[in-house]
């Protein structure tokens, strides 16, 4: 049956098949473009990263996978993402390159302090030759059917990395393999993961210390990111500049989405255009929450219908082809003025984040302080307004925290090439460690009053708001709010959306 199956869809299309048909397809064609393989500015910062990186796994083969296309129904792919590790540690970003494994080699030499500890090769799939069949009939692969593709000596120049072809990479892997341990981001690309652990299995190694060593080397790769360098705090300003043309292109869509029987997809449309005109898309999917569906915290339905008198909770990104993505969020009213009580709440949430940040600003602040920061404003507001059973004091012990009815989120996490960054760093590197220079991490907190919210007056049922900001610890330790030039106050919000609807 599945070879019928097969057949069949095969049948579909009939490509011919004679050699003079494949004789004439690989003739008479001009030389490729010679531009567009430059070498990325990302080239010396990734080099930095890979050192770094090496110094903590001496003596071990690592491998990181880019990544395999995956299928999105049928014969369909997703478009191509690189694994945010494989893309910081070469600097390539967009879609290169599907089934591409970076292997950093134990040098051979004894690493003394100063010298490099591994030799880095990337193996990827090259560019066919004209002349195969490749060309033309590979609908994954061919030039014809996905673009140009690069050769080895492009994507060397790009990257500045020494590159392999892909087919050499199970000799390249099983070499020496009795004699060197491998750390392996086993969670890209399971046929990578596969051949490594049936070498492994081969040279007798130990499949729990193996495991280990890849856990160990997936943390490392998170906390190499928990500091971002000069390039990608650039690469950071990028995405929120972006994202702020985004939000603003969401607002001009307001009259539109109000007349449309799903105004939510209407403003979600609006930012979505923008971030791919300007980056490589969206860091992950536009919650557009108009009403009492800005409740839900992951509202990405965004099916529901947009009133005037409603506020939005937008939380939107735009990824930059770097792949660095913003994390913002405003709450707008949609005819230009909130309500007295909207207004109330927005001012409670915008009393949080700042001092939240204020916190975050104070030397020596724990990750973990810019939350308690913020629930503690949170805390004090829903107490003044009666909500609590206890008082604010008692609230924020551990055995209360009634007031997170109200916020059930957190207040910050990493930002960068993933929108919730270093997500496998240790606690005492995360939460539990103190800001550093070059951490960028969000302040986003919010209430969120649900329409069937028995628990708080009427008036307050069917409003949540939301705040987020993009925050960069400076050299000096300071704090910066990268996201500082999109309005947030109530004045500033109202006349920046009445200003864009004219
Ligand atoms: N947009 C997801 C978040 O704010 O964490
Ligand atoms: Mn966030
Ligand atoms: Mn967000």
């Amino acid at each position: 049956m599945s070879n019928q199956k097969e057949t069949r869809s095969k049948n579909r299309s009939r490509q011919p098949k004679s050699p003079e048909f494949k004789k004439f397809m690989g003739a008479n064609w001009g030389a490729r473009p010679t531009d567009g393989y430059e070498r990325s500015e990302a080239v010396p910062f990734a080099s930095a990263r890979r050192e770094k990186l090496g110094k903590q796994f001496a003596g071990i083969r690592l491998v990181i996978p880019a990544g395999a296309l995956v299928t999105r129904n049928n014969d369909c792919d997703y478009r191509f993402r690189p694994h945010s590790a494989f893309a910081h540690l070469t600097g390539l970003g967009t879609d290169r390159q599907p089934n591409a494994v970076l292997v950093l080699d134990p040098a051979t030499k004894d690493p003394a302090d100063g010298e490099t500890t591994h030799t880095a090769t990337i193996y990827f799939r090259p560019r066919a030759s004209r002349q195969s069949e490749e060309f033309y009939a590979n609908a994954r692969y061919g030039e014809l059917w996905v673009g140009v593709r690069p050769s080895l000596e492009e994507f060397e120049r790009m990257s500045g990395i020494h590159c392999e072809p892909l087919d050499t990479l199970p000799e390249a892997l099983a070499k020496n393999a009795g004699e060197v341990d491998f750390a392996l981001v086993a969670t890209s690309d399971t046929e990578t993961t596969d051949l490594v652990n049936q070498i492994r299995q081969k040279a007798g190694q130990d499949p729990e210390s193996a495991a280990k060593l890849d856990e160990k080397l997936e943390e490392a790769l998170s906390e190499l990111r928990l500091r971002k360098d000069s390039w990608e705090i650039d690469q950071m300003r990028r995405a929120i500049a972006a994202t702020k043309e985004g939000f603003e292109q969401a607002i001009r869509s307001f009259p539109r989405a109000c007349a449309h029987f799903r105004g939510e997809r209407v403003i979600e449309g609006a930012f979505g255009a923008r971030a791919r005109e300007l980056g490589n898309g969206l860091g992950y999917d536009t919650i557009a929450a108009s009403g009492e569906h800005a409740a839900t915290l992951h509202w990405i339905v965004n099916d529901g219908v947009v009133r005037d008198g409603d506020v939005i909770l937008m939380d939107a990104g735009v990824e930059l082809d770097s792949l660095y993505t913003a994390d913002i969020t405003r709450t707008m009213p949609i005819n230009g003025r909130f309500t007295p009580v909207q207004r109330r709440i927005y001012q409670a949430v915008l009393d949080a984040a700042d001092a939240a940040f204020e916190r975050a600003n104070q030397p020596g602040c724990i990750f973990a302080e810019v939350h308690e920061a913020a629930m503690e404003v949170i805390a004090k507001r829903l107490d003044e307004w009666g909500f609590l059973p206890v008082s604010w004091e008692e609230s924020l012990e551990s055995n209360g925290q009634y007031h997170r009815r109200w916020m059930v989120h957190g207040t910050s996490h990493h930002l960068g090439l993933d929108v919730h960054d270093c997500a496998q760093a240790r606690r005492e590197m995360y939460t539990e460690a103190k800001l550093e220079p070059g951490m960028i991490f969000t302040i986003e907190p919010g209430l969120y009053f649900r329409k069937d919210d028995l628990a708080v007056p009427e008036e307050y049922r069917g409003i949540s708001v939301r705040i987020e900001d993009d925050i960069l610890v400076r050299e000096d330790g300071s704090c910066e709010r990268l996201s500082e030039g999109i309005a947030r106050d109530t004045d500033a919000v109202e006349a920046w959306v009445q200003g864009l609807l004219g």
